[in-house]
C-alpha cells in the first residue's frame, strides 16, 4: 500500500520509519510519503495557518496551502481525491481508530493521512478534501503526527510480512481468533520469580489445552474479571518501618 503524510514536521516520522515492522513493511514494497506543507503553500514567508475568523485562540491549517500541497503531489483538483483513494483528516473529534476501522484502512491501496497542528483544519479542507475524520482517542494532542503515526503503525503491522513471525497478528487482542477479545497473558522464563510461578498449563507442552486455556483468560479480561490462576497473590501487610533512633 502506498500512504502518504502529509505535515508541518517531515522530521518527526524519522524514528518511526526506522521501526524494525515499518522498514519491513517498506523492504516489502510498500510506501511511506511525508509531504511538508510548507514546501508548497503558495504565501509568502512559508506562511500555512492563520488566525480562526470570528476570533478565538490559535492558529488554524489554510484551506489553500493545504490544497496546493495536494495538488503539487497528486497532480489533480483535490475535489476529486476522495473518489480516488482515502484522505483521512486527523480529528480529536473524529471515528475512534479501532482494530475493524485498522482492518479497514490496511485493505486500502492508498492512503492519505492529514495532520493538523494548533487549533486543527479549515472545515473546508475536511468538508471537500477529506473522506473520513479518524481520532486516535478522546483527547487533544498538540498536532496530528502521533497520530498519523498511530495510524501508519496499526494499518502497516497488518501487512503481510511485516511482522517477523505472522501469529503474532492472528492471535493478538482484539483479532477474531480471540472472538475480538483482548489478548491472554504471557509469560518467559524463569518460570518461578520470587514465588510468582507461571501458570502450570503452559509448562505442559500440551498445546490443546494451552489454547482452550488462553482463550479462557481472552474470555475472562473481556468480560472485565481475571481468570483465577493469574490473579496475583494476596498482597501481604507492608513491613513496619525499622525505626533508627
Ligand atoms: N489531533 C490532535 N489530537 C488528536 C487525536 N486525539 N486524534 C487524532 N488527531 C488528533
Amino acid at each position: 500500500m502506498q500512504i502518504d503524510v502529509f505535515t508541518l514536521f517531515p522530521e518527526a516520522f524519522d524514528w518511526f520509519v526506522s521501526q524494525r515492522h515499518v522498514a519491513n513493511a517498506l523492504a516489502l514494497g510498500h510506501e511511506l510519503h511525508r509531504v511538508n506543507y510548507r514546501d508548497h503553500t503558495p504565501l509568502s514567508g512559508r506562511q500555512v495557518d492563520d488566525t480562526p475568523f470570528g476570533g478565538g485562540a490559535g492558529m488554524v491549517l489554510r484551506v489553500d496551502v493545504v490544497e496546493a500541497a495536494l495538488r503539487a503531489r497528486y497532480d489533480t483538483d483535490p475535489v476529486l481525491l476522495p473518489s480516488q483513494r482515502r484522505v483521512i483528516a486527523l480529528d480529536p473529534g473524529g471515528r475512534l481508530l479501532d482494530d475493524a476501522l485498522v482492518d479497514e484502512l490496511a485493505a486500502q491501496p492508498a492512503l492519505t493521512l492529514l495532520s493538523g497542528r494548533y487549533e486543527g483544519f479549515d472545515e473546508r479542507i475536511v468538508e471537500h478534501f477529506a473522506t473520513d475524520r479518524v481520532s486516535i482517542g478522546r483527547y487533544v494532542l498538540a498536532g496530528g503526527e502521533l497520530a498519523a503515526m498511530v495510524v501508519c503503525d496499526a494499518v502497516l503491522r497488518k501487512q503481510p510480512g511485516a511482522l517477523g513471525d505472522e501469529r503474532s497478528a492472528r492471535e493478538e487482542s482484539f483479532s477474531a481468533a480471540l472472538e475480538g477479545g483482548p489478548e491472554y497473558p504471557h509469560y518467559t522464563r524463569p518460570a518461578d520469580h520470587r514465588g510468582w510461578r507461571v501458570p502450570e498449563v503452559l509448562l505442559s507442552g500440551h498445546h490443546a489445552r494451552i489454547a482452550e486455556w488462553r482463550l479462557a483468560q481472552s474470555r475472562a479480561r473481556a468480560a472485565g474479571a481475571k481468570a483465577p490462576d493469574t490473579l496475583a497473590a494476596p498482597a501481604r501487610a507492608p513491613r513496619a518501618p525499622t525505626s533508627r533512633t
